[in-house]
């Protein structure tokens, strides 16, 4: 199984910052010893767990011959802040259709997309909800008219191609999890994709611990369907002996408040005692899985908390964080 990771490892442009260090999360009181795999430190406009997709969605695109990326989420979006990046550091003209309409204050993740120039394109949330896909589409048409050669990146790049970064994230885990005996992962279920590489990563190296996630929006039943379907198509894609199914996938809702990225007290508390430890947690993401996690594991000794980034949207959330 060794011989198939290396021989994906050679599908990918190398953007992030890795391997990511672990570190143990000292003098916290919980009945498990928690340990943060930092996915928040793949690098500084590139951090979080974005960019380990993204490389290889960019190599796939170049072995297509594109030359122009186009990709979706919200606002603060940190997966199009990230895609703005990778596409400005290999050449990539970076197209993106943001939910919602130009904020007041420009702040955040939002920021720095138009910083790094990103071309925007607004749509209502009825639109990207009822037809994203199908509107990326649209201005992929739109551009080859002009004689550019657009690659999609579906949302969050939570595809069979983007799943592959989180299989050589969980490589670069394995002999630490099972040096140190780890029995559980937790982290934040916003898309699917990551969770997919772990899982399919865990079944090629026979990873004896649980992965568990916390979901952000929609459903377990939603997410279930989603995660084994990445898999499935990566399985095939790139011919992996092995086989997934839903009940392989664990995992855990009641943590989502009123709705994605809506912030909730416990939450928010939780996020200002992490950063007495230094640890940054983002109000969308992390700081969910953060707060679920300390509320689900206390029958385990040892954890491990993948953090997957998010910095940029705590200054977009200011108000909600510190009132
Ligand atoms: C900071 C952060 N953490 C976690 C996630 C969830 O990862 P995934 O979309 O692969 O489920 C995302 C994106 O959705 C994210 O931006």
């Amino acid at each position: 199984m060794k011989e198939i990771i290396e021989k994906l490892k050679k599908r990918k442009i190398n953007l992030a910052w890795k391997p990511t260090p672990v570190e143990l999360l000292e003098n916290f009181p919980h009945p498990a010893k928690i340990y943060i795999k930092r996915d928040d430190y793949t690098g500084l406009i590139s951090s979080g767990n974005k960019i380990r997709k993204l490389e290889y969605c960019l190599y796939d695109a170049k072995e297509k011959g594109c030359d122009t990326l186009i990709t979706c989420g919200g606002i603060q979006s940190n997966h199009c802040r990230v895609t703005v990046y990778a596409g400005r550091k290999t050449g990539f003209d970076v197209y993106l259709v943001l939910r919602g309409t130009p904020p007041e204050i420009t702040q955040g993740n939002f920021l720095l997309d138009k910083l790094m120039s990103a071309k925007i394109k607004y749509v209502t949330y009825e639109e990207y909800k009822e037809r994203i896909n199908e509107i990326m589409e649209e201005l992929a048409e739109e551009l080859k008219k002009q004689d550019k050669k657009p690659y999609i990146i579906p949302e969050g790049a939570s595809n069979e191609v983007g799943c592959l970064g989180y299989i050589e994230c969980m490589e670069e885990m394995k002999e630490f999890v099972e040096k140190e005996n780890i029995e559980a992962i937790y982290l934040a279920v916003g898309s699917g994709g990551t969770y997919a590489g772990l899982l399919l990563g865990k079944k090629l190296l026979n990873a004896n611990v649980k992965i568990i996630g916390v979901i952000v929006c929609d459903s377990i039943k939603f997410f279930k369907g989603k995660i084994e379907d990445i898999c499935h198509k990566a399985i095939f894609q790139y011919e992996l002996p092995l086989s997934v199914s839903s009940e392989d996938v664990e995992l855990i809702e009641g943590y989502i408040g009123a709705g994605y990225a809506i912030p909730y007290e416990e939450e928010i508390e939780t996020i200002k005692e992490m950063a007495k430890y230094g640890i940054i947690l983002d109000p969308v993401y992390t700081g969910k899985a953060f707060y679920g996690m300390l509320k689900e594991s206390k029958e385990f000794k040892k954890i491990l908390f993948l953090h997957t980034g998010g910095i940029f949207s705590v200054f977009a959330y200011s108000r909600e964080i510190i009132q």
